[in-house]
């Protein structure tokens, strides 16, 4: 399907729907009328086969207790397969409602209080919350950055672990919101570390696939031929596939048998809850039938960075990310417009809701992260107001 074809059918305008995105400006930035290029969801509606899938089951008119049926753990485990070369076994899944509360479970069952764990900033902020809400220790280890691309400094990650006894890494892959799709071997340098220290790795890939250009993403679970899988959680979704995230239907993947048990000792505590048919129902049919929709959405999201790239090459000076993963591009305005005046500059000047760069770290203020899993006319729109505010401060 061209891009075109799945713009007409599947673009939408979420305002008036109850949308996070949309619907809450006003609590979240103060104005109802900005354009929201922030939160990673998007303005596609989902293909015909979950619609399809989610009608005949609402019209089926029952909703008590379910069960899910081998055809949802073959449908995770094919799509993962297929895509990313993952074989993961059924007896090592787990479904999770989010990959934030998976990561506020693993921090709280895996670590005691007062526990260091490590974060590679700048990085999506509830990986922050999650160590600092559980009273944990947050550790944080910049990015190198060289003017808009993010590389690792693993001097700096090992020095980390060691200064603060660290016990825990929570990895982003791919980055969120430093875009990148890691390589094999930076891969193997992180978790080589991780096991001289005897440090947890929770892998965050809800990302996975929306990878671009040649780019792989490469599972945690099969670095250096899976060496690192006993010290490994993996959490992946279609969420941000398939713009599901309400469906509330995640997966866990713990191949450690005794870390997996302490999974479940710890669920049952706290998570005693059935699963919810709508969203296995949503996952599955996506994970069945979404092809064709996931590859022009990718298409259209590629598409709209390309934009913001050829608008912006009038403003040298701005750095983006370059988007080798996620939908989320990271902007470094900090040469034109003053740090102090970021907001003013965002809300009043340009009109948009994004997400703050000192939200993903304290080092980032004056970055900002647009969404481009949005309609291209909203992308074109924004930019254009960038770029007629960035004019001003030139003058
Ligand atoms: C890296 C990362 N992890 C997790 C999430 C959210 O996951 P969930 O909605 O399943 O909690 C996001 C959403 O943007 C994300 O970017």
């Amino acid at each position: 399907m061209k891009k075109e074809e799945f713009l007409t059918r599947y673009a939408t305008d979420r305002m008036g729907t109850n949308s996070l995105k949309w619907d809450a400006l006003d609590v979240r930035f103060g104005d109802p009328d900005l354009i929201s290029m922030w939160v990673a969801d998007m303005e596609f509606k989902a293909p015909e086969c979950i619609v399809d899938a989610l009608r005949e089951r609402v019209e089926h008119g029952i909703y008590g207790y379910s069960y899910v049926p081998d055809s949802y753990y073959e449908a995770v485990m094919k799509w993962e397969k297929d895509h990313h070369g993952y074989e993961v076994q059924k007896e090592w899944i787990r479904i999770s409602p989010g990959i934030v509360a998976a990561l506020y479970w693993s921090v709280n069952l895996y670590t005691e209080k007062g526990d260091s764990i490590l974060i590679m900033t700048p990085v999506y902020y509830p990986f922050h919350n999650c160590v600092k809400d559980s009273e944990r220790r947050l550790v944080t280890c910049d990015l190198n950055y060289d003017k808009g691309q993010f590389t690792i400094d693993f001097e700096r990650f090992e020095q980390s672990i060691i200064d603060n006894d660290v016990k825990m890494y929570i990895h982003c892959s791919p980055a969120n919101p430093a875009g990148r799709v890691w390589e094999e071997e930076e891969l193997e340098r992180l978790f080589e570390i991780c096991e001289r220290h005897d440090v947890l790795i929770i892998s965050d890939e809800i990302h996975q696939d929306l990878v671009f250009g040649e780019k792989k993403h490469i599972p945690s679970a099969l670095v250096a031929g899976g060496k690192y899988r006993d010290r490994l959680i993996t959490a992946f979704a279609s969420s941000k596939t398939f713009n599901l995230a309400t469906c509330l239907t995640s997966t866990i993947v713990i191949e450690n048998d005794e870390m997996r048990q302490k999974w479940d000792d710890f669920m049952k505590i706290y998570y005693s809850v059935e699963v919810n048919i709508f969203g296995i129902t949503a996952v599955e049919a996506a994970l069945v039938g979404g092809q064709e929709w996931y590859e022009a959405v990718k298409e259209v999201i590629y598409s709209n960075y390309q934009l913001v790239v050829e608008e912006m090459k009038d403003f040298p000076e701005v750095y983006i990310t370059p988007l080798e993963g996620t939908y989320l591009v990271f902007m470094d305005l900090r040469n034109l417009v003053p740090v102090d005046k970021m907001k003013e500059f965002v809300q009043e000047k340009c009109r948009l809701a994004v997400d703050y760069g000192e939200w993903f770290g304290e080092n980032y203020h004056g970055f900002i992260r647009l969404n481009m899993g949005t309609r291209p006319e909203i992308v074109q729109k924004a930019i254009q107001n960038i770029k007629a505010c960035l004019a001003e401060y030139k003058k």
